[in-house]
């Protein structure tokens, strides 16, 4: 049967809505219920002696890829490369025996990603793709396929396979990290548990959307907009500029918050709002002193955090939306949300083709 919008005005929103129950369906994929642990999944490697993995996407795929990184390095101590593919496939780096690749995309049909993984296979690595449609070409073409639960997308761009697929990367990095020892049964609980409580806490802010509607009204007359982000928040800035301006097409960029100061520091006047990704965590005070460097040149800081980071950017943000605190593992998962979300109402206050972007396509099967 076909698939419709129900009571929602676009195919985005719907898919917006469907963030909770498709980050829990996925997680329930992997956790097992009994344990609360990551089940091993059938991988054609050994993660516990695996020397390197590389990690291939596009668009937002890639930006999953890049968010990943961050955790299998820091979580499971491997030694991880994510790269578009576009670029890997003539690339052609020097290849580790008995390495893998994981290939990300919502469609399983994309061009670039299917040359990278021939590239691959032609190197000898063991490849592992993850999709979100079960007789894809790169499920057929890899050794394993490892799922996201998120259901048919329709809008172009992607929302809840997004949230989906870092769902299965962080269960991917929690079991990975108990097969190389790198943490304790204690730190995976912990974490597997912050995991788990990510559909609540998406529900929650789904349901507060008022705040981030008056935030569109804002940045909708902004000829460009900066996203800043540290550690794993900065794939999340980048999703945030991706999506705005293949939404809205407002001219926006993602950076690093750190090297902010090469560069993007030479747009900041009052007329560019500085949307900043700063929970609090291990990383907050060095965002939040570059978010304040913006702001000392007059830039309209805009800070996404949660009640512990609050206080500090009140000082100078002239908006601070709050997130519910969580983990700094789980957080990349939830700020997701609410930068797709503004993406999306500035699309629709500027009245823009929210569903089917211009020039766009669902999946790229062309080079
Ligand atoms: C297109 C879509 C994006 C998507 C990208 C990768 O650009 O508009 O939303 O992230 O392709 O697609 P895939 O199916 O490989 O995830």
């Amino acid at each position: 049967a076909a698939i419709g919008k129900g009571n929602y005005r676009h195919f985005m929103e719907k898919e917006l809505h469907e963030h909770p129950a498709v980050i829990g369906d996925t997680l329930r994929q992997y956790v097992d219920p009994a344990t609360r642990a990551v089940a091993r999944p059938a991988l054609p490697f050994d993660p516990a002696t695996l020397p390197r993995l590389w990690l291939s996407g596009c668009g937002s795929a890639f930006i999953v890829c890049q968010t990943a990184r961050y955790w299998f390095e820091n979580i499971a101590r491997l030694p991880c490369d994510a790269d578009v593919a576009s670029e890997l496939r003539y690339r052609d780096p020097p290849l580790t025996k008995g390495g893998a690749a994981m290939f990300v995309s919502q469609s399983g049909e994309t061009a670039d990603n299917l040359a990278a993984m021939k590239l691959l296979r032609t190197g000898g690595q063991a490849l592992v793709s993850v999709v979100n449609v079960p007789e894809s070409t790169m499920s057929r073409e890899s050794d394993a396929t490892l799922m996201t639960v998120a259901g048919p997308e329709i809008s172009v761009a992607s929302t809840k396979a997004f949230t989906a697929q870092l769902s299965v990367m962080a269960c991917l990095a929690l079991n990975f990290a108990r097969a190389r020892g790198a943490i304790d049964a204690a730190e995976e609980a912990r974490l597997t548990t912050a995991l788990l409580e990510v559909p609540e806490h998406a529900a929650k802010m789904l349901d507060a959307s008022a705040e981030i509607e008056a935030l569109a009204e804002d940045i909708k007359g902004a000829r460009d907009v900066l996203y800043l982000g540290r550690g794993s928040m900065f794939p999340i800035a980048l999703e945030g500029a991706l999506k705005l301006k293949e939404l809205s097409y407002i001219h926006a960029e993602g950076y690093a918050a750190g090297e902010m100061k090469h560069g993007p520091i030479a747009l900041i006047d009052e007329k560019v709002p500085v949307i900043s990704l700063c929970p609090s965590g291990p990383l907050f005070e060095k965002t939040a002193s570059n978010l304040q460097e913006a702001a000392a040149r007059g830039g309209r800081i805009i800070a996404f955090t949660d009640e512990d980071g609050a206080p500090a950017l009140r000082r100078f943000a002239s908006r601070v939306v709050v997130l519910p605190k969580v983990d700094p593992f789980v957080a990349p998962i939830l700020h997701a949300i609410p930068v797709q979300m503004l993406a999306y109402h500035v699309a629709v206050l500027k009245g823009t083709d929210v569903d089917q972007p211009r020039n766009l396509a669902k999946a790229v099967t062309v080079e």
